[in-house]
């Protein structure tokens, strides 16, 4: 299949595994793209530009196609060193950047004197069309249904993403909710030129992250998952455990005076406790509603060939053989 993004990057399908912390290391970020779509390096996950200089090259070690690096703006007042980052992932020879969260406007000119593509990923038509105003290359666009941070819009991406299409002149990708071919060619209808993936990827064999996870997000169906944070208007979608029950609760009881403080102990340095050790309950941390669609742990090859092999049949023969006047069973 060939759309503006698969060009773009120079891969061969239009899927994307989106910067997810702790989970975007080189393992999954190869092999998503050995696979065929672009894999991604989560860049803060890295606790210095040295070591995301060292995953950058195991990566290249493990994959001759196209990978990209995560960078995510946060909003904090002592904000890691983005400069150096950009520096390891220049110096890297690495070729496409996602940035999220805060404007990637400063440090854009860096990445394109460098040849970079930049792809922003938003969860507002209006900060994509910022994006594509700035210089960004493509946009992501994130609905409400995403796993991680939405924004504070509430926009599922059945408007939004028709929206973004009305709007955009550069490509973009539909990201959140996204897990199969039915959303491939669901994305692609509404005006996408690819869809972004993360929980789904987490349930991969590749992934690095310990099996109690990805069990997790097999088990869990779409009923499962919380906004947290939403009074600190820093809103993240999380999956319902002990932790994310006592930081709802705290929001409750402490409404407009809480704040970050009190809430540190559920949200702070709680990733590598989750994701490497299994412990399910150290803390909240991002799932999709998507979950519910996820129900095997196959590798990325498998996962990718087979959303391409259906998205095939269902263009083929479900929506063709609509038009040709045959009634199709369900997708
Ligand atoms: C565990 C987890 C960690 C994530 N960490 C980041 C991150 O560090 N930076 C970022 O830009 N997005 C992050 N995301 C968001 C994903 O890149 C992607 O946009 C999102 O998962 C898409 O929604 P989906 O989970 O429904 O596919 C994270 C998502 C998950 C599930």
């Amino acid at each position: 299949m060939k759309t503006r993004i698969t060009e773009m990057f120079g891969i061969e399908h239009p899927i994307i595994q989106g910067g997810m912390h702790y989970v975007g290391f080189a393992e999954l970020a190869a092999a998503v793209s050995n696979a065929g779509g672009l894999g991604i390096i989560t860049g803060l996950t890295q606790k210095s530009a040295g070591d995301l200089a060292n995953e950058i090259a195991k990566c290249r070690d493990m994959t001759d196609k196209p990978f990209g690096v995560n960078l995510t703006f946060l909003p904090t007042l002592n904000p890691p060193d983005y400069p150096a980052y950009i520096k390891a992932i220049i110096e890297g020879g690495v070729k496409i950047v996602e940035t999220a969260g805060r404007n990637p406007e400063p440090y854009l000119p860096y990445l394109k004197d460098a040849g970079i593509k930049v792809i922003h990923k938003c969860t507002s038509v209006r900060h994509s069309l910022k994006a594509e105003k700035i210089g960004c290359d493509a946009v992501s666009v994130d609905g409400f249904e995403c796993g991680g941070h939405p924004g504070e819009d509430d926009v599922p991406n059945m408007i939004l993403l028709p929206r973004a299409a009305d709007e955009l002149t550069i490509p973009f990708v539909s990201s959140g909710g996204m897990a199969d071919a039915r959303s491939l060619v669901a994305s692609l209808a509404m005006g996408a030129d690819g869809m972004n993936m993360g929980t789904r990827f987490i349930a991969t064999k590749e992934a690095p992250v310990h099996d109690n996870v990805k069990q997790a997000i097999v088990a869990a169906s779409e009923l499962d998952t919380r906004l947290v944070m939403r009074p600190l208007r820093n809103t993240e979608r999380v999956l319902n455990n002990a932790a994310t029950e006592r930081l709802l609760e705290k929001e409750a009881s402490l409404g407009k005076d809480l704040k970050f403080e009190d809430i540190i102990k559920e949200v702070a340095g709680v990733y590598p406790k989750i994701m490497m050790e299994g412990e399910m309950d150290a803390g909240v941390w991002s799932c999709g509603m998507v979950a519910g669609l996820i129900h095997d742990v196959p590798t990325c090859k498998e996962l990718i060939d087979g959303i391409m092999a259906e998205a095939d049949a269902l263009i083929r023969q479900r929506l063709e053989g609509m038009l040709a006047g045959k009634t199709a069973a369900a997708a």
